[in-house]
């Protein structure tokens, strides 16, 4: 893959990993988005002593860039700190296909391991059929 094509994405979210909240993991994980106006958004795991409650970086990252009233996005480069590259999990595959189903999702170790997916091979079927309304309400 084309690491220098995704070299600035990768180190903004790997500088993001760095403010992660992980005191219950020690799993820390930067993200950072890019927009079609070339605009970066990172994002980090803000975890909770209630453990559901935790919000990952890729979520955080989305919710920070929407907040900013942006929302066409390119790509998005996850750093995390294990020995293989960490893909997103089912919830935040489901939050990035709400703005950009087509989103490219760069996954990558501190030490420079790398994987590079379209996120609709991660998650095909985003959304058919949902809130169509059925005749019975
Ligand atoms: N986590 C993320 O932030 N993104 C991922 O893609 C995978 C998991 C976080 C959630 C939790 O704080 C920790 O990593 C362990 O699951």
């Amino acid at each position: 893959m084309d690491i220098t094509k995704y070299k600035e994405l990768i180190a903004a979210a790997s500088s993001a990993r760095r403010l992660a909240y992980a005191p219950y993991s020690g799993f820390q994980v930067g993200a950072a988005l890019a927009t079609k106006t070339g605009e970066i958004i990172t994002g980090c795991n803000v975890e909770n002593v209630s453990l559901g409650l935790t919000i990952c970086a890729e979520r955080s990252a989305i919710a920070t860039a929407v907040a900013r009233g942006l929302r066409d996005f390119v790509a998005i480069a996850v750093v995390t700190g294990g020995k293989k590259p960490a893909i997103p999990c089912g919830a935040c595959r489901q939050v990035l296909a709400e703005f950009t189903p087509n989103i490219k999702v760069v996954s990558a170790t501190i030490d420079g391991e790398m994987q590079e997916f379209d996120l609709s091979e991660l998650l095909p079927f985003p959304s058919q059929g949902i809130l169509e309304k059925s005749r019975d309400v």
